[in-house]
């Protein structure tokens, strides 16, 4: 794993003392904290060659500007977050002044002084989180500084905790994107198993690993079916955090490689297909952060990987299995896979009767064509499925409400067994949330879709192109409340 960049304080701004200073700026380049000073010492040209290079302030918007000595650092870095910035805006500025900052060995910011709820740790979580890169393998590693961060006073009193509970986040959201990253050829079920399970017990998790002889005594036939076509077994991780309060069990779906299966998806959506553990990875590094941080509930992560590949023992269309919960599904279609592995997580799950039941997965193209690829799709329970909605907001995570209408059901009917494992065309999203929910048994349970949201193709704010570690926030946040009843 990359080594997150070291955050401190700093003096105030006009004591300079760093190659790098990130100052925010308002709608029509209403100056944020520090920046007066800077356009001050600058002089009247800094005004023009922001309106020449058309930065007028937005959100995303930065402007690298050299200060030729005029004051003590060498570079200002100017970014925009508008006339209404939420701590979301404050995030993506860090992020996005961290990335932009040229080289150098340190930068100090001024963005936790604006005044917006939750901007220290914004600042914080938007810089360690921009500091992650993916580099395992490439054969000279990249010789770009990972710059620390002084926080320009005055910051908060309390300022070192929140860093440090900012760390333990941003550390569970760095490990979810290695995991995400790497290629599947080196990360079967059992190599994720075991790299998971390293982490959860350094955090003081109770660890479990099924392997195929037990899944198969459990009845964990789902797993099972999907995990039959490829040379490595799968494996269901089970961890439980030495929290206690309220009970919060987290499924992911965890495909290391989804190549469709029998029923074979083109190559070109294929390539991709090594985010397909992204749910697995988020709410395993979800509960490693929730124990970290010691918060007050009784957390279990169940954690669903198999390998869907299409080999001589693979499951056809047309075959049948038994779920853990004793219901039966008939595969039609076997790159609807996710949906398999997580009916018997989410079974096994709800034997527990949690409070508060959530599954994340990749699950369907269908919600990615929804609700876009920033978007993940939130279907559940009314009260479990707010919950999350509201946690996801507090967060700075995108998540957006879509309908488990019951009369949907009979489009998963089958002439054989008690579903078929697709509902056809129309509302894909939906008819794989709806056979999820046979498997909740009634618990209050939330389903995240994330197959946008997983992954980006291009680098921005605080995020590295490729994995994102979407979901570990907002379960973080939805812990932190249940917590707090
Ligand atoms: N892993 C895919 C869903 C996916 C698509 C994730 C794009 C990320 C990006 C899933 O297993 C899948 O193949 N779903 C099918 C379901 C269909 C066969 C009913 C899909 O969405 O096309
Ligand atoms: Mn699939
Ligand atoms: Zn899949």
């Amino acid at each position: 794993m990359t080594r997150l960049p070291d955050i401190g304080s700093a003096a105030a701004v006009s004591d300079g003392g760093a190659p790098v200073l990130v100052v925010p700026m308002g709608a029509d380049r209403e100056p944020g904290p520090g920046a007066a000073y800077v356009l001050d010492r600058l002089g009247s040209w800094l005004g023009e060659h922001l309106e020449g290079v058309g930065f007028s302030g937005k959100p995303g918007e930065v402007a690298v500007v050299p200060t030729a000595g005029a004051i003590g650092y060498r570079w200002v870095v100017m970014v925009g977050v508008g006339d209404d910035p939420d701590h979301e805006t404050v995030r993506r500025a860090a992020g996005a002044g961290y990335r932009a900052a040229p080289r150098a060995g340190r930068l100090v910011t001024t963005l936790h002084q604006l005044s917006v709820p939750g901007a220290l740790a914004a600042t914080v979580e938007g810089s360690l989180l921009a500091g992650y890169r993916y580099e395992d393998y490439r054969s000279k590693p990249s010789d770009r500084p990972v710059p620390e961060v002084g926080l320009a006073a005055p910051v908060p009193s309390d300022w070192t905790e929140t860093v440090e509970r900012c760390r333990i986040v941003a550390e569970a959201v760095y490990a979810v994107r290695d995991w995400v990253n790497q290629p599947p050829q080196d990360q079967g079920p059992a190599d994720l198993a075991a790299m998971m399970s390293a982490m959860a017990t350094q955090a003081g998790m109770t660890v479990e690993i099924w392997d195929e002889k037990q899944l198969t005594d459990e009845g964990m036939g789902g797993i099972m079916s999907v995990g039959r076509g490829s040379h490595r077994p799968p494996r269901l991780v089970r961890f439980i955090g030495p929290g206690e309060g309220p009970r919060l069990t987290l499924a992911g779906k965890g495909i290391t490689f989804d190549s469709g299966g029998l029923s074979l998806k083109p190559a070109k959506n294929q390539e991709l297909m090594k985010v397909d553990m992204a749910g697995a990875a988020a709410v395993a590094g979800a509960g490693i952060a929730i124990s970290r941080l010691g918060l007050g509930v009784r957390v279990e992560v169940l954690a669903a990987l198999a390998e869907n590949m299409p080999g001589g023992g693979a499951s056809r269309p047309g075959d049948v299995f038994t779920a853990r919960n004793g219901k039966t599904v008939e595969v039609v279609n076997t790159d609807a896979e996710g949906r398999l592995v997580l009916a018997d997580a989410l079974s096994l799950g709800a034997e527990g009767s949690p409070d508060l039941l959530v599954d994340v997965a990749t699950l369907t193209g269908a919600t990615a064509v929804a609700v876009g690829l920033r978007y993940a799709g939130l279907y559940g329970t009314d009260d479990a499925r707010r919950m999350v909605a509201e946690a996801a907001k507090a967060a700075g995570e995108k998540v957006w409400p879509l309908p488990l209408p019951p009369e949907y059901r009979k489009l998963l009917d089958s002439p054989v067994a008690d579903m078929k494992n697709t509902g056809g065309r129309w509302g894909g999203g939906i008819t794989a949330a709806l056979l999820l929910q046979e498997f909740t048994a009634d618990v209050p349970w939330a389903h995240l879709d994330i197959p946008g949201p997983a992954k980006t193709k291009d680098a921005k704010h605080y995020l590295a192109a490729g994995a994102t570690g979407f979901g570990v926030r907002t379960l973080v946040e939805l812990a932190s409340r249940m917590a707090a009843g």
